[in-house]
């Protein structure tokens, strides 16, 4: 049950001296794309599509975090963070995908010398799924054109900003941009079809591969990925069930990471996919696997497996017993224990993890004093504590979100910030949980 509290059990000196809590955002989320010379993005093509986003919501205005950003870092500073994991908009800085806009740059030339000066560390994200419309139209993510694009702009971003960064990730969440949006259809550009996906999936990998290359190139220094990671259990104890589960884990939570790490893809995920990846795949493996600094988990939620009827990967999801959040998510930070530990064991053994995101989508009452979000967090901090004290090598931890913000699919109706928006006047309000994070970082 959902315990009522107003306050963190775990603070800072929980945990040893240096490891990072931080919190993130994203950029077409929170920064009004209509601003600054950006460029259509497919996100906004297919808001456009009846009945795919909630009331056919999109980025234009969202937080409007391109002019108030001073006071968002601001409000970072104050809650103690160490870091802010923020993302450039690739359709912000070249509209067209491939022409520079000097605006959009100096935007984040801004952003950074302002995280600087209130001493946050800026985490960078290269690309939080706001393809430009003009790639979308090549063919997006099933096309081998685009990581060489995403390599370019890698370069451009590195030779700006690189000097200054603390910590760059190329691509959050690649399972999302490949199999949510290519085959699950859930997001832009909306398909489902095995045949894109499987390209899609190889594409991103590529994609940063190739831009881990660019940015070392640029002398960018500690460079790891975001991969999110859902913890897959069978619904029942049947043979099935049990290889649902299994291989909702391998295209989730193995495929990325396996490839990145070990410079394989998962042979029980090839079984279906490899009739459909792009000819020539195996020669880029090596590209894929170039060392990293670091490896960052996103985590929210398991899911129940079933075997269903119908062609690979025939699974389905049935409903679980834990309590879940707005967003129908179980809360289930068992399996934020299990999926980083076994990360840790299996793929990437010393090399520091951290948390890139975390946190709850949650309607507050008035008063904002929302305790199921307390809870959430402080629960996975518990376990981060104790797997930090077993030696595993976990380095950080990131709430999703400073600001209730765009939520994709779901546009403004879920609710993920520290911070309360008020959607008609953008006006800021901490949260209870924002207030009890600060007294729980406190020196
Ligand atoms: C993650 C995304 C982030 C946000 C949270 C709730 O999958 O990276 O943009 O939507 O989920």
């Amino acid at each position: 049950m959902t315990k009522h509290r107003d306050a963190f059990t775990v603070s800072r000196s929980d945990f040893p001296e240096g490891f990072l809590f931080a919190t993130a955002t994203s950029a077409y989320q929170i920064e009004g794309h209509q601003f600054g010379g950006a460029g259509p993005t497919h996100w906004d093509s297919f808001a456009r599509q009846p009945g795919k986003v909630y009331k056919g919501q999109t980025g234009a205005l969202a937080c409007d975090h391109y002019h108030r950003w001073e006071g968002d870092l601001d409000l970072i500073r104050d809650a103690g963070l160490d870091a802010y994991r923020f993302s450039t908009s690739w359709a912000r800085v070249m509209p067209d995908g491939k022409t520079l806009n000097p605006e959009g740059m100096d935007f984040y030339d801004r952003l950074v010398d302002g995280m600087l000066e209130r001493g946050i560390k800026p985490m960078a994200t290269l690309y939080h799924w706001e393809l430009p419309q003009a790639l979308a139209d090549k063919g997006g993510w099933t096309s081998r054109e685009i990581p060489q694009r995403f390599a370019d702009y890698s370069h451009k971003i590195a030779a700006r900003l690189g000097d200054r960064l603390w910590s760059t990730a190329p691509v959050n969440e690649p399972w999302c941009v490949a199999w949510l949006s290519h085959y699950e259809g859930y997001h832009a550009p909306g398909l489902a079809d095995l045949r894109s996906a499987a390209r899609a999936m190889h594409h991103v990998a590529l994609a940063h591969g190739l831009s881990v290359e660019a940015l070392r190139d640029e002398g960018v220094q500690n460079v790891g990925a975001a991969c999110n990671m859902e913890y897959a259990l069978p619904a029942t104890d049947r043979d099935a069930d049990v290889e649902a589960a299994q291989l909702y884990d391998g295209i989730y939570n193995r495929w990325f990471v396996g490839a990145m790490m070990k410079g394989a893809y998962p042979e029980d995920v090839l079984e279906g996919l490899s009739p459909h990846m792009p000819e020539g795949w195996q020669d880029d493996m090596a590209l894929i696997s170039q060392p990293l600094d670091w490896m960052g988990i996103n985590y929210y939620t398991c899911k129940r497996m079933i075997r269903s009827k119908g062609d690979w990967p025939a699974y389905g999801t049935v409903d679980g017993p834990l309590p879940k959040t707005d967003m129908g998510w179980e809360i289930c930070p068992e399996g934020f224990d299990w999926l980083l530990r076994r990360t840790a064991e299996e793929y990437t053994g010393d090399l520091p993890l951290y948390v890139t995101e975390n946190g709850m989508a949650n309607a507050e009452p008035a008063d904002l004093s929302d305790h199921a979000r307390i809870d959430y967090i402080d629960r996975h901090l518990e376990m981060a504590r104790d797997m930090v004290r077993d030696g595993v090598p976990l380095r950080g931890y990131t709430i999703w979100s400073l600001l209730d913000n765009y939520e994709w699919t779901l546009g403004y109706d879920k609710r993920f910030g520290l911070v309360h928006i008020d959607f008609d006047s953008l006006d800021r309000t901490p949260k209870a949980s924002y207030h009890a994070l600060a007294r729980a970082l406190e020196r």
